[in-house]
């Protein structure tokens, strides 16, 4: 028996390089052949490593879907300031605190707010200004001094104020980790050392910091910023990771507290996200009508993280019909790839769950209750702190609209805070949330469905 299909035929039939390679939609299962035609059976990879668009195989569609990926990065935190959409008062605050009041900044966020490409973008300002920058992604096995060790090896000793340019042999390229004692080091030794820093100043940028052991290494990283500020030292930190509030994530706060500023990250506003999106329009090279602005500003609900990935997704499915615009049918289609994406990413039993509530009917208080947590860090308080918290009667409205935590989606809030919750998974808002946005393009008429080319 012989098994064909549409796209195999033009595959192996192609006449010259520049024919349009299938999609991975296109590929179904493969049909018999000679041990040297297997290879063509494979998928293959689309773009060059050296990010060269020439002499690629594949004709401009497959060039728009290479530029159109640099353009929408869902997976990846913006690594060039020009692709940063907004945040230039977030990024002058930051600025200012750092250099008028010495501060030590700690952000905050929600996953996916954009901390990391924060962090990326002042990297890059603070080296353009001749500091010293040094980044590190924290993790489990975090160790204070390693992670102190690793940064003082790469801080050349002719920084230090007791060593003499013209007196010191410093091609043997030592650095700052020679004067450190051997073994364990607590924030004073390493503060000892940076004190007599000068000529330069430092900025230790420390990501993921959600992720660093709570105990000692949290402790000791408290204890330096204290020993830094208490002696002006020319180092400072800046801390990022996931948290709803400052002493979530560094421990120790109120010894700490005047020495630094906690910022939190928000979403982005409306006009964010349209910058978000004429940036990559600009990248990419692909148009997106005025309507689909809309659809993706409202489904996106401020995360950069659903906006990149709602432009990437419908982008593709528009050069899939061979258009160079993106039209409300390719938010409708980009949205069920998203879905399907995300899902994969939630446990089974969680989305089983989603679907009991939606099918009894309780599917509104579900969504306002994920609303509510993406735009605010992902917290659901139902008691008035006196602070500024909006929501609150909502929120309460919408868990008794639940039957209280029934449902299993909602859990008190892991910081022991009373009144307040959380969703029982991380992702889960966003889950929610783009079940709405498939149903509302589903309701709305928009073609939908099939796959993309992701
Ligand atoms: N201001 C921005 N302009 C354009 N794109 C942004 C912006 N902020 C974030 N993004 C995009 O949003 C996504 C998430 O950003 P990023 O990785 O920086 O978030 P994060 O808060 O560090 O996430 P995590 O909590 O998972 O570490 C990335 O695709 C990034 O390109
Ligand atoms: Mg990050």
């Amino acid at each position: 028996m012989e098994i064909r299909v549409g796209w195999f035929d033009k595959f192996t039939s192609r006449k010259n390089e520049h024919e349009e390679a299938p999609s991975y939609s296109q590929i179904a299962a493969p049909a018999p052949a000679k041990a040297k035609d297997r290879k063509s059976l494979f998928p293959r990879f689309q773009s060059s490593a050296t990010d060269e668009l020439r002499g690629m195989r594949g004709g401009p569609d497959q060039m728009a879907r290479v530029k159109l990926r640099d353009a929408f990065t869902p997976a990846q935190p913006v690594a060039d300031i020009r692709h940063m959409a907004g945040r230039r008062e977030l990024i002058n605050s930051l600025i200012r605190s750092l250099e008028d009041q010495r501060l030590h900044v700690v952000l905050y966020g929600e996953r996916g707010i954009g901390k990391t490409s924060l962090l990326r973008v002042l990297a890059e300002l603070a080296h353009d200004a001749q500091y010293i920058v040094r980044y590190k992604s924290c993790g489990e096995g975090s160790d204070f001094s390693d992670l102190m060790r690793g940064v003082a090896s790469t801080i050349p000793l002719l920084y230090h104020a007791d060593y003499d340019p013209a007196t010191l042999d410093l091609d043997e390229g030592k650095s700052l980790a020679s004067l450190l004692p051997a073994g364990s080091l607590s924030a004073d030794d390493i503060g000892d050392v940076f004190a007599r820093l000068s000529g330069t100043r430092v900025l230790i940028i420390l990501d993921e910091f959600d992720r660093s052991p709570r105990g000692v290494f949290r402790r000791s990283i408290a204890e330096l910023i204290k020993n830094l500020s208490d002696r002006s030292v020319r180092v400072q930190l800046v801390i990022a990771g996931v948290a709803s509030n400052l002493s979530e994530l560094v421990d120790h706060i109120p010894s700490i507290r005047r020495n630094v500023l906690g910022l939190h990250v928000p979403v982005l506003d409306g006009g964010e996200i349209r910058e978000l999106l004429a940036i990559g329009e600009e990248m990419s090279g692909i148009e997106f009508t005025d309507a689909a602005v809309g659809l993706i500003s409202s489904f996106s609900c401020g995360s950069p993280y659903l906006a990149s990935l709602l432009g990437q997704l419908s982008g593709l499915a528009a050069i899939d019909r061979g258009s160079r615009t993106i039209e409300s049918e390719d938010i409708a289609r980009g949205v069920h790839v998203a879905v399907e994406e995300i899902s994969q990413r939630m446990s089974e039993r969680t989305t089983e769950k989603v679907d009991r509530v939606f099918a009894q009917n309780k599917g509104a208080a579900l969504v306002r209750l994920a609303r509510i947590a993406m735009l605010h860090g992902g917290r659901l308080d139902t008691v008035n702190r006196g602070q500024e918290m909006e929501g609150v009667e909502e929120c309460r409205h919408a868990i008794d609209d639940l039957a209280g935590l029934d449902s299993g989606l909602i859990i008190p809030s892991e910081d022991g805070v009373e009144g307040r919750y959380q969703f029982s998974e991380e992702g889960l808002p966003t889950y929610i949330w783009m079940l709405v946005a498939r149903e509302r393009v589903e309701s709305t008429g928009f073609a939908g469905g099939g796959t993309t080319t992701a």
